[in-house]
């Protein structure tokens, strides 16, 4: 028998259309403005009705490709800065192109600026991709996205939210394989709070197959970690359990549960070109509720576990800028396989119309030390 070798793999790089993404969290911006956005390196211009709706369009002038960030926008209508053409906010339908005169009888409302699907949703404005259309298309009106936006799962009626979001310079596929690696805790995350190299333990945690995903399945966390400790105290909770899933194309949700609170939160890579990516975290929970305290130090602690990882694939991409083989390791390397075998999955169906084959046959154990 011939021990494996690591395989050499090479992330891809690309984007998946037809999903929704984070394009920026609600609070930046007010009523009657616009903010300019970059998804899959399309450029936006994400604004605010006067009523407070939000809306998304394709940052160009169907005229002559003016950003239409740089022109004026009235709480309902954008005008562009070079010829005055006039279009609605949210249907980006023109509305009226000052050059034509009584008598010249162009169809203006059947003219369209780009416009995209944008949804509110857990503090965050969310914009729906879609596939990029064949060229020469034109400028028509939108298609209703199939699928709803994803959101931060809750379980009471009550709770706090938060949501925390720093850039990576790193391709999504680097964001979300260093989201899920259980292997760089240790030497990333380290803090006498957390966890130290010398609790290093052999690990082991069961997976099984989701749509479009994978989840680690409800377990009880790791019992040496302070905040679990922390948990169980507080809650006196006989068990603690935590899910987390991976669902294409970038989400990551977590759920822990003890008794009758929880915490969860839905961390998503939003690809923003094809070598930048963002990270955004939005937890929910109904724990800490009335220390005045608690809110703060939670996210002081994400925080600061964001920043560690933000700091590594910085450090990283000095690196992989000189394009180096990679490898992927069995078995702390093996959710980041599955979630590029899931991709490949995913884009052949999409390219064949056929249901997506799921790289995984059923539930499997991994085995690590972290
Ligand atoms: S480029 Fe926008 S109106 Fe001409
Ligand atoms: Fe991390």
């Amino acid at each position: 028998m011939t021990a494996e070798s690591p395989q050499r793999q090479t992330p891809d790089s690309l984007m998946l259309f037809g999903f929704w993404y984070r394009a920026l969290p609600s609070d930046q911006l007010s009523r009657n403005r616009m903010k300019k956005a970059m998804l899959l390196e399309t450029p936006l211009v994400i604004g605010r009705d006067r009523q407070g709706h939000a809306f998304a369009l394709r940052d160009a002038c169907p005229h002559r490709g003016m950003p239409l960030s740089c022109g004026h926008f009235d709480g309902q209508q954008l005008e562009c800065s070079y010829h005055g053409w006039k279009f609605d906010a949210h249907s980006g339908q023109c509305q009226l192109i000052p050059s034509l005169t009584a008598d010249q009888d162009l169809k203006v409302d059947r003219i369209y600026a780009g416009s995209f699907a944008c949804e509110e949703r857990d503090d965050f404005i969310w914009v729906f991709v879609p596939e990029p259309g064949p060229t020469g298309a034109g400028f028509t009106k939108r298609d209703q996205p199939g699928i709803s936006t994803p959101h931060v799962p809750t379980f009471s009626d009550r709770y706090k939210l938060a949501y925390l979001t720093a850039d990576l310079p790193c391709s999504v596929d680097h964001g979300i394989i260093g989201l899920m690696d259980p292997a760089h805790g240790p030497f990333v995350h380290q803090a006498w709070w957390w966890r130290s190299r010398s609790s290093i333990h052999q690990k082991q945690k069961n997976f099984e197959p989701i749509p479009n995903g994978f989840r680690m399945s409800a377990h009880t966390p790791s019992s040496n970690s302070a905040p679990y400790k922390l948990l169980r105290l507080y809650a006196s909770a006989d068990s603690i359990t935590t899910t987390i899933d991976f669902v294409l194309p970038n989400l990551r949700l977590e759920t822990i549960r003890a008794g009758k609170y929880w915490f969860s939160s839905l961390t998503t890579v939003t690809p923003i070109t094809r070598n930048q990516c963002r990270i955004d975290v939005v937890a929910a929970w109904n724990i800490f509720r009335w220390m005045p305290f608690g809110p703060g130090l939670l996210k002081f602690v994400f925080a600061k576990f964001v920043e560690q990882d933000r700091k590594t694939m910085e450090d990283q991409s000095a690196g992989l800028k000189h394009n180096p083989h990679l490898m992927l390791i069995d078995d702390a390397d093996r959710p980041a396989k599955w979630y590029f075998q899931l991709k490949a999955a995913h884009l052949e169906a999409r390219r064949t119309g056929a249901e997506l084959r799921h790289p995984m046959a059923g539930p499997v154990t991994l085995r690590w030390r972290s």
